[in-house]
């Protein structure tokens, strides 16, 4: 028995930061960010949109292509580090927005590896029998923990979402997954203060995304192409096998540096960052549903997802669309 994904879907927020628009902003130029990021563009939130209504409408229409009754889904698991409050989680809020109820709806924290690890989990909920149809979102508002003042962070973080919905099968679908955390790089990217950190009465406006992105750069090259040799020999794969390579969005040239020490030519590598900047958790979803609308990823395709985020928090799916 396999999960295998039956369809997916996302969301991006219509209102669109250019390059050109970050130069009015701060010291920067659409040179220096497309050359040290591959980035030109990215979406952001309306000021009444939270990481919910994102996580909905990328939901609504997975649950929509997939042509199963709604009512079918029985775990929602969501991977977010923006959540809407702290409570109630942004699962059991996107849970109450579809019209469900009465089976366990939750989110993650695990930054960029979110939708990952909700991955990862739901798999472990359908192996077992416990889950006939998981709905997995990831989905952040990156714009509301970023201080638009600070050109280090302001020109990578975005916001948007992405759900894919899960169901057992007997054909392969997820083949392999692993996850994997180091908390002793916590100081490199953070945010500084939380709910129990400092109370938020006490708040001021000094809690944004903080970043070693030099030091961060370095340990995600090394982790992620450490990780992905280890999850292709423990399948008895190599990088031939692997049709399509869906890394986090974070920057092109860390992709480029893993793809290369992987031998995974560059026609096999999503890249979906150019338009959508660094969207955390919802990056790998964005960048798969993308690609399957494009019709690059097919049925029967082999894709590895990749993440690397805050904690530092990593993790592979290896699957068969
Ligand atoms: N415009 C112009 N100059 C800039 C900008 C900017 N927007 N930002 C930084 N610079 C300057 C710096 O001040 C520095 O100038 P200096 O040499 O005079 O001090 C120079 O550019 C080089 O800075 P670096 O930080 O060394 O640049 P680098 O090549 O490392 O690129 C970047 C920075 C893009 C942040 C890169 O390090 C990176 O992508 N890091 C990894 C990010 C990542 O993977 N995050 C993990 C996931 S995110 C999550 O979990 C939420």
């Amino acid at each position: 028995m396999f999960s295998k994904i039956i369809a997916t879907g996302s969301y991006l927020p219509s209102n669109i930061l250019t390059n050109q628009d970050l130069e009015k902003k701060v010291d920067t130029t659409d040179e220096w960010i497309r050359s040290r990021t591959g980035i030109e563009r990215r979406s952001i939130a309306d000021p009444q949109q939270t990481t919910s209504d994102l996580g909905y409408e990328a939901a609504k229409k997975a649950i929509d292509r997939s042509g199963i009754d709604k009512h079918e889904i029985d775990l929602i698991i969501v991977g977010t580090c923006t959540p809407d409050v702290p409570t109630p989680n942004v699962g059991a809020i996107i849970q109450e927005k579809i019209g469900l109820k009465d089976f366990p709806a939750f989110s993650i924290e695990a930054a960029c590896s979110g939708f990952v690890y909700a991955m990862n989990l739901a798999n472990k909920f359908i192996l077992s029998g416990d889950s006939k149809c998981a709905l997995v979102i990831g989905a952040e508002t990156l714009s509301r923990i970023t201080d638009w003042e600070d050109r280090n962070t302001c020109v990578l973080f975005a916001d948007g979402a992405g759900a894919a919905i899960l169901k057992p099968s007997e054909d392969p679908g997820i083949i392999y997954s692993k996850l994997g955390a180091n908390g002793a790089y916590s100081d490199l990217l953070y945010v500084p203060y939380g709910t129990s950190k400092r109370p938020l009465k006490e708040q001021r406006n000094d809690n944004f995304l903080q970043m070693k992105g030099n030091e961060v750069f370095k340990v995600a090259v090394k982790t992620l192409e450490s990780i992905a040799k280890d999850s292709l020999k423990e399948v008895n794969m190599t990088s031939e096998d692997i049709d399509w390579f869906i890394p986090h969005q974070a920057n092109i040239r860390i992709i480029q540096a893993v793809s290369k020490r992987l031998n995974i030519p560059e026609k096999k590598v999503i890249i979906s960052l150019t338009d959508h900047g660094n969207t955390s958790a919802a990056s790998i979803p964005l960048a798969l549903d993308q690609s399957i609308r494009e019709g690059k990823i097919k049925t029967g395709d082999t894709v590895l997802l990749q993440s690397f985020g805050a904690g530092f928090t990593w993790g592979t799916v290896i699957i068969k669309i």
